[in-house]
């Protein structure tokens, strides 16, 4: 069977009835096809290139959606500060095979105003970014659930840099039956180890070394525990001393946790399963990661 899937030339749709009565002629011309979303805040990097070619591989057709959500911002400086490129965004998302590029305004995206239903998990944000950012996760929820809803994809992209929202959005879709596969992506990095962020680019060169540490400082951990450290509190230290002896750096949260449930862990025997996941500021510039560490 010759299958004739994607669109020849992608289309940049900027409101939801538009994107939405496209979604419906392709479906009819495709009723076999399927549909991949992969919900981005733009200035697209590496990481994000990666999630659309996976999307390329997984579906027919793939979406991706640029908004800058303002709903997830707990700092309103953080908000104004987000750097947005649209013009090289596009360019981007052509190149890595995407044939939607959904990007509204915020009038677009919440004509009514900010939202009265409030949706939030607390089993899964009672710690990491879910206490370092009150209301970040019910923001990501609210516009999760509403791309979700508008384009109605066979199955959705988040990387696993982003762990947490990537296990809440999967819980938020068992939770609400809804009928889209959540797949998550490994985390891209630099060749310094550094987890590729649009916030990255807000660094100085120097910021740029100190912000190595801070994988170098999870890897340090994850052996020390290899090599019959098994008290996370000793691990926690080493990876706050080795982050910390970059002078631009200032540690929010380091955290060691259970990959499922995200509680904390404090023992962690030879073959423990853990999350290592920490947010550091580095010249002011919040930037997270994780490693999970199996044997
Ligand atoms: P944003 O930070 O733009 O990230 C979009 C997606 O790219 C997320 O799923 C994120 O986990 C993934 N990503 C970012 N850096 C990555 C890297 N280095 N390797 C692999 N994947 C990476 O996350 C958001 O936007 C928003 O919260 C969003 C889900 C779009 C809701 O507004």
């Amino acid at each position: 069977m010759v299958a004739i899937y994607g669109l020849a030339i992608m289309d940049v749709i900027k409101n939801r009835s538009g994107l939405r009565s496209r979604l419906k002629q392709w479906r009819f011309q495709n009723p076999e096809g399927t549909i991949a979303l992969v919900p981005t805040m733009g200035y697209l990097h590496a990481g994000h290139l990666s999630l659309i070619e996976r999307a390329r591989e997984e579906a027919d057709l793939v979406v991706v959606s640029v908004f800058v959500n303002p709903l997830q911002f707990n700092d309103p400086e953080d908000y104004q500060n987000y750097p947005i490129d649209l013009n090289r965004d596009e360019q981007a998302c052509e190149q890595a095979g995407a044939d939607i590029v959904f990007a509204p305004d915020r009038q677009e995206m919440y004509p009514e105003g900010e939202p009265l239903l409030q949706m939030s998990m607390p089993a899964l944000t009672a710690n990491l970014c879910g206490t370092a950012r009150p209301g970040h996760f019910e923001g990501v929820l609210m516009v999760v659930a509403r791309l979700l809803n508008c384009v109605q994809p066979d199955v959705a992209l988040f990387g696993k840099k982003d762990y947490q929202q990537y296990l809440v959005i999967r819980r938020m879709v068992q939770d609400l039956d809804l009928p889209v596969r959540i797949l998550g992506v490994e985390t891209v990095r630099e060749e310094d180890g550094r987890a590729m962020s649009s916030r990255n680019a807000r660094l100085s060169s120097s910021g740029v070394q100190h912000a190595t540490l801070i994988y170098r400082a999870m890897r340090i951990a994850e052996k020390a525990q290899r090599d019959g450290n098994s008290n996370a509190a000793d691990l926690k230290e080493i990876i706050k001393d080795v982050i910390e002896s970059g002078s631009l750096n200032r540690v929010d949260y380091i955290e060691i946790v259970d990959p499922d449930t995200l509680e904390s862990m404090s023992a962690l025997p030879g073959n423990s399963r853990f999350l290592i996941a920490v947010a550091v500021f580095c010249e002011n510039v919040r930037l997270i990661d994780n490693i999970l560490c199996e044997v």
